[in-house]
């Protein structure tokens, strides 16, 4: 069974294909069909886009939606964390918790990701917790918000780690681990 990712990013096509490669039978594939990102929540936007994808092409089909929570700041940028990556950057964020410490500092990934076949819509997601680093911190992996952020039982940002132990971790990896419950299930 091919399932086609709507996304323009084929570095997730990759990870996705890592997650699921020993599911027998399945393959993801890119497809570029844009969807309209509606304003809300990660689930509203990837319910949404799965649905709208796979009226246009009738084929199994998946999208992803991700975003950057800080508990603190009521989740910001969370929806908003592409916008805010492209203005503000890490800088802006680190200065807008200058005076916090400790649990303050708290911030999650999480991805959704949207599947629609001629049954309907499912929803899976993914959460990893961690913190908001004081300072910048890479060794030129990841990017947007992965230099500062320290994922629960590490003392390195993402960006210091190497690309396969951020998939290891990752809330996009937890998010497929779902869904490939899911595919497992559907037998
Ligand atoms: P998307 O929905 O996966 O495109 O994610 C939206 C925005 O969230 C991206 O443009 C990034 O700014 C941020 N983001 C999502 N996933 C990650 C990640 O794994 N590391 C760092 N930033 C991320």
């Amino acid at each position: 069974m091919k399932i086609y990712f709507a996304t323009g990013n084929p570095n997730k096509i990759k990870e996705a294909n890592i997650i699921l490669k020993d599911l027998k039978g399945i393959s993801v594939e890119q497809i570029k069909c844009p969807y309209p990102e509606v304003q809300g929540t990660l689930e509203e936007v990837s319910e949404f886009g799965a649905k709208y994808v796979y009226e246009k092409i009738e084929k199994p089909i998946i999208v992803e939606d991700s975003g950057f929570f800080v508990e603190s700041l009521n989740g910001f940028p969370g929806t908003y964390s592409k916008y805010v990556q492209e203005t503000l950057g890490n800088e802006g964020i680190l200065k807008l918790l200058e005076d916090k410490e400790g649990d303050d500092r708290n911030a999650y990934f999480k991805t959704v990701i949207g599947y629609c076949d001629e049954k309907g819509v499912k929803l899976f997601k993914g959460i990893v917790k961690g913190k908001v680093s004081y300072e910048i911190r890479s060794k030129g992996y990841g990017f947007a918000y992965d230099s500062i952020f320290i994922p629960d039982g590490e003392d390195r940002t993402f960006a210091e780690m190497k690309t396969e132990e951020k998939s290891e971790i990752s809330h996009r990896k937890k998010a497929f681990e779902e869904f490939k419950k899911f595919l497992c299930n559907m037998g």
